[in-house]
C-alpha cells in the first residue's frame, strides 16, 4: 500500500525522518511537500495529502507543528479520517476501531523515535469492522447531511 506523507514547514524535518524510515522498511512512500522549512500553510498540504489517500486508496501521515490544524483541514474533506496521535496505542486503534485513513502528528511535540513507533502502530494495525462500522457509517451519514443541519 501506497503511503503519502506530507508536512507544513514545522514538520519537515520529522517528515524527512519518518520517509526515511518507512523507505528502510520497504514501503512506496509519496512525498508530498513541502519541501523546505519556507512557511507554508498546512491545509495546502493536508489537501495533497487527502487527494492522494483518496485517489490511490493510500494511506496517509500528515505532520505540522502540533498534528491539530493539519488534521482540522483534512478530516474537512469528504472521506478522510485523520486521527492525531502522540503514542502509539491511540494510533493502534485509530485503525483498529476508527478505520482512519490519514494520521497526525505534531513534530513540535512528538520525537522523531516515539514518531516512528506511532507510525508503525498506526500501519500495523487493520479495521476491526463489525459494530465499529455501524459507528463509521454514522460518521458518514453526518457527512452527507451536515447532520441534518
Ligand atoms: C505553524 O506555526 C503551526 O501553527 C502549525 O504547524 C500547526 O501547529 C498548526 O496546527
Amino acid at each position: 500500500m501506497k503511503i503519502a506523507v506530507g508536512a507544513d514547514h514545522a514538520g519537515v524535518g520529522l517528515k524527512s525522518e519518518v520517509i526515511a524510515g518507512l523507505k528502510d522498511a520497504g514501503h512506496d512512500v509519496e512525498d508530498c511537500g513541502a519541501y523546505n522549512t519556507a512557511s507554508i500553510d498546512y491545509p495546502d498540504i493536508a489537501l495533497k495529502v487527502a487527494s492522494r489517500v483518496l485517489d490511490d486508496n493510500a494511506l496517509g501521515i500528515v505532520i505540522c507543528g502540533t498534528g491539530t490544524g493539519i488534521a482540522i483541514a483534512a478530516n474537512k474533506i469528504r472521506g478522510i479520517r485523520a486521527a492525531v496521535c502522540r503514542e502509539e496505542y491511540s494510533a493502534r486503534l485509530a485503525r483498529m476501531h476508527n478505520d482512519a485513513n490519514i494520521l497526525a502528528l505534531g513534530a513540535r511535540i512528538t520525537g522523531s523515535g516515539l514518531a516512528m513507533d506511532i507510525v508503525n502502530a498506526f500501519l500495523g494495525a487493520s479495521f476491526e469492522g463489525g459494530r465499529h462500522q455501524n459507528r463509521l457509517d454514522k460518521i458518514k451519514l453526518i457527512e452527507d447531511t451536515d447532520g441534518g443541519r
